[in-house]
């Protein structure tokens, strides 16, 4: 599915999304978890950050400047009535060109909708935009090989790839980046999480 599409069921979703994830304390641990490996606390972005703001929220409390980026125009809109004083992008991470470095960069459960093409590229600019010592945390579905998959959520059919967690691992290795925590959070689910580390 082309990243166009999966923002336009996102658009559809976004209010619904807001009211089920504002308070959610979904990942909040395996954010917290990651933020203690950083050094440094200056830049930090959340990709497909959706409409809550939640991580923001937190990345602000540990004194990150923090900002957001998401394709879905309506996710956005929600998520900069409730943070009026954060920087958010319209975008698909896709054609983003990041324009710093960040000390932490964030993609729960959205770089996993990217087309199988795209995932590579995407993990390359995501270790790329990371200052020294800076950390990435990102979910990925826990294959042993590439893998693209459908689902239904909430009346809207939406598409998943994964390179497999090695073919994360090499990504991650060839970019300067260790991996310092992976975990299969919701076993039985082939639901990874990776916190990496720009060496
Ligand atoms: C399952 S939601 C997760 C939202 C948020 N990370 C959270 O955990 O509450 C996925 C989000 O990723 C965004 N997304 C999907 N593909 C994207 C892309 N190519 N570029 C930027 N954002 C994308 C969607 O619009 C959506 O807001």
């Amino acid at each position: 599915m082309e990243p166009k599409d999966t923002a336009a069921r996102y658009d559809r979703i976004a209010q619904w999304w807001q009211t089920e994830h504002q308070n959610s304390l979904y990942a909040i641990a395996q954010l917290e978890q990651a933020i203690k490996f950083t050094s440094k606390r200056h830049s930090a972005i959340d990709i497909g950050c959706g409409s809550s703001g939640r991580f923001i929220n937190v990345l602000s409390k540990h004194g990150f400047q923090a900002e957001g980026l998401d394709i879905s125009r309506e996710m956005i809109n929600l998520a900069k009535h409730l943070h009026p004083e954060t920087t958010f992008y319209i975008q698909d991470i896709c054609s983003w060109i990041p324009q710093k470095l960040y000390s932490f960069i964030s993609a729960w459960d959205s770089t996993f909708h990217l087309p199988l093409n795209m995932q590579e590229p995407v993990m390359k600019k995501l270790c790329d935009a990371l200052e020294p010592d800076g950390v990435l945390l990102f979910t990925c579905g826990g294959t042993h090989t590439n893998c693209e998959i459908s689902g239904a959520f909430q009346g809207q059919d939406f598409e998943y790839s994964t390179l497999g967690v090695n073919g994360f691992l090499r990504i991650l290795t060839e970019h300067h980046c260790q991996c310092r925590h992976l975990e299969f959070d919701q076993y039985p689910e082939n639901h990874v999480y990776i916190i990496a580390q720009k060496t």
